[in-house]
């Protein structure tokens, strides 16, 4: 493994020690509470910013302007202008993009050499919405009843929307939830993860810049436990969006019980990344150890469990292990990084533990194992990216949500018992398989249980290609036509003529 020094931080424009509000209505507001909290980076440890910290009083304000926006003017503004400040804030967003993808570097730690790759995800995701908004319609549908009677549906937005986010990606998440929102005419509360909120509110800044009315969006920065728990519970909220783990979907769905309300859940995954032997090796190693190791395996459709036919097992794991030890690990900011900190002290431990668990079910690490203890970086939260062979599939490695750079490399002989054995996950986000034969990459696409099927590439993400789970990863889907029927409710329509 290759450490690079940590860096001297330029001040950021936005992370520059200063004190962050929320925004509720339009305006920049101290929580209720006047409590803050901070948020660090997680490769230095350093102060970026204080924020605002909202409880349920914030939220219920933050609700009720929401609410507010929806039956007001919001209401009746018209698809094309509707097309246009999403136009408007995706080039405020582009011509922002290296201080929003620097700021999410900051705030979680991902090198910048990954979060400026997101141009497509976030600007590119922002002129798909747009080009959605004028693309809602209702049908006319020929019925069946006697005499003179005339059906068509109509869609409208479902109201105000609750959108809880996680850290792992901050800039695009915010832009998944505010986007559809727009399209659709919906309003939004947005509560961001404590451990990065910054790209959010300057998201937000950026919004009201591009003339977003009042009310339509809003922040509430804040904790799961009383923030979010207040959002997802609200009697007055018509859906949540969220992105996360799965205990906390299921403490949502609980939530929103009350009232019933809409849920879209994107949650984690163990997700299986099958490789042939008859698989383009040289394409298959970096291929294969990216699907875990990009952002420090903090994604939910990591590619984690990585299955490999037997008579190139060795061979294989031993050619990613390599891999793995070359990655240059260090501050996300040096654009020579490819590996950056875990979000927080609290991941590092959880991660770790898993590595000491791996170890102690008898699995080898071939490369990594544990935290990084040298120079400068053992002020952040560094792992080793690590390759664990002898893996089997019983193994709480192979069968829990580790979030983190960790492979678990299973080998496997037989194709029927493979794909038993990679559906044997309670998850179904996404999924990988790696060979030349076309009929049989046609044949395990199909046998898959899970929302993405990637062959001979990882990870490969369009606003236009639906993204989502099967099982406990989740329901609904984000990107894609699906995603704007996400924020909107049909309404059928009768009317009688003769
Ligand atoms: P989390 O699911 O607890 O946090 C995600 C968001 O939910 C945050 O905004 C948080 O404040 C909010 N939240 C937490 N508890 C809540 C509650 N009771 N009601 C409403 N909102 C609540 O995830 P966390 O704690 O950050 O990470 C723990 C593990 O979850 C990770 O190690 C990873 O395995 C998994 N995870 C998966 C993600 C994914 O994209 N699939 C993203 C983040 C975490
Ligand atoms: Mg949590």
């Amino acid at each position: 493994m290759a450490v690079t020094q940590a860096i001297p931080i330029t001040r950021h424009p936005f992370a520059n020690g200063s004190y962050k509000q929320m925004l509720i209505d339009g305006k920049w507001v101290d929580a209720a509470s006047g409590k803050r909290f901070e948020t660090r980076n997680p490769a230095t440890g350093e102060l970026l910013a204080t924020v605002a910290e909202g409880d349920k009083e914030d939220i219920d304000r933050a609700v009720a302007a929401a609410r507010r926006a929806f039956e007001g003017p919001w209401s009746k503004v018209k698809p094309f202008e509707r097309q246009n400040l999403l136009l408007k804030l995706a080039d405020l967003v582009e011509k922002n993009f290296d201080e929003l993808s620097q700021l999410d570097t900051l705030d979680m730690g991902a090198p910048v050499s990954r979060t400026r790759a997101y141009h497509l995800r976030a600007v590119g995701m922002l002129r798909y919405y747009a080009g959605q908004t004028t693309a809602i319609h209702g049908e006319t549908i020929e019925n069946s009843l006697p005499g003179e009677i005339f059906s068509y549906t109509l869609k409208e937005p479902v109201g105000v929307v609750g959108a809880i986010i996680p850290w792992n990606g901050p800039l695009t998440a915010t832009i998944w939830k505010i986007g559809p929102a727009i399209a659709t005419g919906c309003t939004v509360v947005l509560k961001p993860a404590e451990e990065a909120p910054l790209t959010s509110l300057r998201i937000a800044e950026l919004a009201m810049e591009a003339g977003v009315p009042a009310g339509v969006i809003n922040v509430v920065p804040g904790y799961g436990e009383t923030a979010g728990a207040a959002l997802s519970s609200h009697h007055d909220v018509d859906k949540v969006a969220f992105t996360g783990s799965h205990v906390t979907g299921q403490a949502i769905i609980r939530a929103s019980a009350g009232n019933l309300k809409r849920v879209s859940l994107e949650l984690g995954g163990k997700s299986p990344d099958i490789v042939f032997a008859d698989a383009d090796l040289d394409a298959a190693v970096p291929g294969a150890a990216m699907a875990v190791f990009a952002n420090s395996g903090q994604i939910c459709s990591a590619g984690t469990r990585l299955f490999v036919e037997q008579s190139i097992y060795d061979e294989f794991v031993g050619r990613v292990a390599e891999f793995g030890r070359k990655l240059q690990v260090g501050n996300g900011l040096d654009p020579n990084t490819q590996i950056g900190p875990l979000v927080s002290e609290q991941q590092l431990e959880r991660v770790t533990g898993y590595l000491d668990i791996g170890q102690k079910e008898g699995a080898k690490a071939l490369a990594g194992g544990g935290r990084v203890t040298e120079g400068a970086l053992a002020k952040g939260f560094f792992v080793q990216p690590t390759v664990f062979a002898n893996v089997q599939d019983n193994m709480r490695i192979a069968q829990e949500e580790i979030f983190g750079p960790v492979i678990s490399a299973i080998a496997f002989k037989d194709m029927d018992e493979l794909i038993k054995r990679a559906n044997a996950t309670t998850f179904g986000l996404g999924s990988g398989l790696w060979t030349r034969d076309v009929s049989k990459a046609h044949k395990v696409a199909k046998s898959l249980r899970a929302g993405s099927v990637w062959v001979n590439c990882y990870q490969a993400m369009d606003p236009a290609v639906p993204f989502g789970g099967y099982k406990m990863s989740g329901y609904g889907r984000e990107s894609g036509k699906q995603h704007v029927e996400e924020y909107l409710n049909v309404k059928a329509v009768w009317i009688k003529t003769g």
